[in-house]
Formats: C-alpha cells, sequence, structure tokens
C-alpha cells in the first residue's frame, strides 16, 4: 500500500489527509463527534447550512453550526446564492471559531438551485466569483469549496470552476465527480479530480464512493490528489478512516468486535438524545443502525424491530436483545413472522434541504 501523506489548508495540517464529506441530515454534532471518537478524520465538515436561515436567526440554521473542540479541524459548510447573506454567514462561521469556511458548489436539491445556490453556482461562474470575493474580503480564516463535475451532463467544467475559485483566493477545492444532472447515479469521474490537480497549486480532495481501504488507497494513486473525502461508506463502517489510517502506517487494519459495534450505537445514541428531542433522536438512529448493521446475521431483522420501536426504553432493549443473541451465537429472531421493514435511507442532501 502506499504511503498516504497529510497536507495542510494554509497552516491547518489535514492528517491524515481523510475527509468526513458532509452529508445533510446526517453528519451532524454526534455523529461526527462519534467518527472522530472511532479515528483516522483528519477533518469534519458541517451539514451544508443555509445562509438565509443563519442570518435571520433560523433556530435549526444556527445549532447546523456548533461543533466541540474534539472535532478540530473544523469546516463550517455554507449554501446559499445571495453574495451579501453569504458573506454575513462566513462571518458568523469566523465568530463561533470555525477553522474553514466551505462553500456548497454541489447540491442538486431544486429549492437550492432556484436560488443560485449548491450546484446552480457550477452554471453561473460570475455569481460565483462574486461570492468568493466578497467572502475572502470579509473573513481571515481559509476559504475553501465542494464542487461537482458541471451542471448538466454536456456541460462539464469542473476545471474551470477550480481554476476560477483559486483566482479567487479559495484554499482547497474538493470535487464530487458527478453531476448535478446526475445527481447520485453512476460512478463518480475520479479523472477530473486529476485533471484539477493538474491545473490548480492548492491542494485537491475527491469525494465519491469510496467505500474500502483499498478503495481508499487506489484513488490517491490514480490521481495524486492531496485528500479523500468519504460519506455514504462512513455510515457502513464508521471505522474506515481509521483502517486506512492503519493501513498506511503500516499495521493491520482496526477489526471492530460486536462488542464495539454494540458500544458504538449506544454512545450514538446517548450523544444524539443530549443533542435533541427524543423522537428526530430515534428517527437518526434507526437510519445509522440501518446502514451500519448492513451484512452483520440477522441485520435484516433488528432493523425491522428497530422500525416498530418509538420510544428510548424500546429501542436500547432491541439493541441489547440483538446483540446478545449473535454475541452468543444464538439465532436472532426479532420479531418473529415480522415483514422486513427499515427506516428509509437519506441517500442525498435534497431530502435534507
Ligand atoms: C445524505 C447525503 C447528504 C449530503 N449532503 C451534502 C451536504 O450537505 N454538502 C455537501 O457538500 N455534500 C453533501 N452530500 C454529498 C457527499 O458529501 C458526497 O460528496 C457524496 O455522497 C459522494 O461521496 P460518497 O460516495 O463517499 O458518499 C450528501 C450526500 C448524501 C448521501
Amino acid at each position: 500500500m502506499p504511503e498516504i501523506k497529510s497536507f495542510k489548508i494554509r497552516n491547518i495540517e489535514i492528517n491524515p489527509p481523510l475527509i468526513l464529506s458532509p452529508m445533510a441530515g446526517v453528519t451532524d454534532v454526534s455523529f461526527r463527534r462519534l467518527l472522530k471518537r472511532c479515528g483516522g478524520v483528519g477533518l469534519t465538515v458541517s451539514e451544508f447550512i443555509s445562509v438565509e436561515g443563519l442570518t435571520r436567526s433560523n433556530p435549526k440554521s444556527k445549532r447546523q453550526m456548533r461543533f466541540y473542540a474534539e472535532e478540530r479541524p473544523f469546516a463550517a459548510q455554507i449554501f446559499g446564492g445571495q453574495p451579501e447573506r453569504m458573506r454575513m454567514a462566513a462571518e458568523m462561521a469566523e465568530q463561533v471559531g470555525a477553522d474553514i469556511l466551505d462553500v456548497n458548489c454541489g447540491c442538486p436539491a431544486p429549492k437550492v438551485v432556484k436560488h443560485g445556490g449548491g450546484s446552480g453556482l457550477l452554471k453561473d461562474h460570475g455569481r460565483l466569483e462574486t461570492i468568493l470575493k466578497e467572502i475572502k474580503k470579509a473573513i481571515t480564516i481559509p476559504l475553501t469549496i465542494k464542487i461537482r463535475a458541471g451542471f448538466y451532463d454536456s456541460t462539464i467544467n469542473a476545471v474551470e470552476t477550480a481554476k476560477l475559485a483559486e483566482a479567487c483566493g479559495v484554499e482547497h477545492i474538493a470535487l464530487h465527480g458527478r453531476t448535478k444532472e446526475q445527481g447520485y447515479r453512476g460512478v463518480a469521474n475520479w479523472d477530473l479530480v486529476k485533471q484539477i490537480k493538474e491545473a490548480v497549486k492548492v491542494p485537491v480532495s475527491g469525494s465519491g464512493d469510496v467505500t474500502t481501504i483499498e478503495g481508499a488507497f487506489a484513488r490517491f494513486r490514480d490521481t495524486g490528489c492531496d485528500g479523500v473525502l468519504i460519506g455514504r461508506g462512513a455510515m457502513a463502517n464508521p471505522w474506515i478512516f481509521r483502517q486506512v489510517e492503519d493501513v498506511s502506517q503500516g499495521r493491520e487494519p482496526f477489526q471492530p468486535t460486536l462488542a464495539d459495534k454494540r458500544r458504538i450505537l449506544l454512545e450514538y445514541f446517548d450523544m444524539l438524545r443530549e443533542d435533541m428531542p427524543e423522537t428526530p433522536a430515534i428517527n437518526r438512529m434507526k437510519q445509522l443502525a440501518g446502514q451500519f448493521t448492513r451484512g452483520l446475521q440477522g441485520g435484516a431483522l433488528f432493523r425491522t424491530s428497530l422500525y416498530h420501536s418509538h420510544s428510548v426504553d424500546e429501542i436500547l432493549s432491541r439493541i441489547e436483545e440483538y446483540f446478545s443473541a449473535i454475541e452468543s451465537g444464538q439465532p436472532y429472531y426479532g420479531e418473529t413472522g415480522a415483514k422486513v421493514e427499515e427506516a428509509p435511507v437519506l441517500d442525498s442532501c435534497e431530502a435534507a434541504a
């Protein structure tokens, strides 16, 4: 396996060069803390935060800006289409102590694009330039962006977007190699990451479809990128960052035991309940548990039993029953005869927008 090296966004060291990809509705403060505890995460990024909400004191947007010291380095990601609001929100991120300000140029949700934000900025370079210059004048922390390949499949312009961003003073570019038109279909184009890396001097990271240790190393090797982002793969395996780091340092990759898996689920549920009311905490728990137990013996039945649980105590009992059964080698029957039903998996920023 090749060595992977840390890199710097100005004076901020991203070590290891592995980034927890922002995911609206998923990478809230609890999920990010959980992943930092699992190890190997070099940079955490908030969910995308609406500048319209933030600058009008919307409580949800304000909550999304919170982070813990243990998450550092931490980037706050904002989205919007109005330069003035973007600048104000960027200043707010700096004031609350974020290490980096990241601009979302990738969200495909119609609600976001309609106002010129998210991936809408990919087809309006004039607006993007104004926004980046406005923000740059107002903040002293590094400004970074996360882009897509292009807006339409026929208008791929990631390299041009990256060059424009660099010229405006952006200090790190992350590319998710799908177009807005593509949404989450097909596969991410990592060749574009390589092309951007060759076209700009600032550090470049790639995003899309990394779910294994080998996959992460292949992306570094094939593109020469500085960093790799992992999103959905971290929901299925929160230790993936640590495993990549282990291998890069010549160690065997950490293999979580059933006890580790049980512990991490319980820890996550505790943090969620500290952070939000019971019902949303239960829903988020169902979502992670759903991803997390794929491939485990009896996992589908366990997910069904969680799906039918509606209180904290019920969730805790189901976790206890499930892990006790599989740890002792007993078959897990869940709710006998129940049809397999699961919480829907959030698969893009659209649901959360
Ligand atoms: C549920 C979900 C929410 C997402 N929300 C955001 C977001 O808020 N900001 C952003 O830049 N990208 C967002 N993305 C895109 C991811 O950061 C990432 O680029 C994409 O999922 C591809 O990487 P992956 O295959 O490792 O998940 C989201 C993706 C998902 C699945």
